[in-house]
């Protein structure tokens, strides 16, 4: 555990992330965090310090902030070069968060660090928060809430899974409803459970109300 370094990704985090209105602002990099240091913590292991500090930064080379997903881990890397940490630590953090975005596309994850800090992320995307966070992210957008003469994509592209036409319900069946079969450890399934099955029922009771005469 080395404090200083926790203490310069926070720093820099709520410098590159704070503002963010697209749901990756700094309390969803708080709540990875402290969801991922309780997943290590329950199933007992992992290295604390390297989960720590990619879930803090996991969302610095996010391609919507940056041109590129690959300038964003270029960006990434220049930081943990200038803060001197140390190569071992540098590649592991790299390593974890090169892999686990959702698009990705890769299943096989290199550690059980990535594994945890990617469940993470996952539980935070679904539930009442991974609600909140798809209509706010489909709000920046500039999509609709619903339309239910778009198609959902089953099977997509990259390209497509950010550029495509969708609204903010479609987005619960192009991903956050397959999201609990994805995840690794059984502390985040559990936690998924009752998340998932929040969201259904959402989504029936979105349903109940869209169509107003039913
Ligand atoms: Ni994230």
């Amino acid at each position: 555990m080395n404090p200083f370094y926790l203490k310069e990704a926070e720093a820099f985090v709520k410098k590159q992330l704070g503002r963010d209105a697209s749901g990756h602002d700094w309390f969803h990099i708080d709540r990875v965090r402290k969801l991922s240091l309780h997943i290590a913590h329950t199933e007992n292991t992992g290295d604390l310090f390297v989960i720590e500090m990619a879930a803090l930064l996991h969302d610095i080379p996010d391609a919507k902030l940056h041109e590129t997903e690959d300038a964003g881990m270029l960006f990434l890397r220049d930081w943990l070069t200038q803060i001197k940490l140390p190569n071992e630590q540098e590649q592991a953090i790299m390593g974890i968060i090169s892999t686990i975005s959702f698009s990705s596309g890769i299943s096989k994850l290199p550690s059980i660090e990535a594994k945890i800090v990617q469940d993470a992320d996952r539980i935070d995307a679904i539930g009442a928060i991974g609600i909140a966070r798809t209509f706010a992210y489909g709000g920046k957008k500039g999509q609709l809430l619903y339309d239910p003469s778009i198609e959902i994509r089953e099977h997509m592209t990259k390209q497509e899974y950010r550029t495509g036409q969708s609204t903010s319900i479609h987005h619960f069946y192009e991903k956050l409803l397959k999201l609990k079969d994805m995840l690794h450890t059984d502390t985040a399934k559990k936690i998924a459970a009752e998340r998932h099955a929040f969201m259904e029922l959402f989504l029936q009771q979105f349903y109940k109300e869209w169509d107003v005469t039913s």
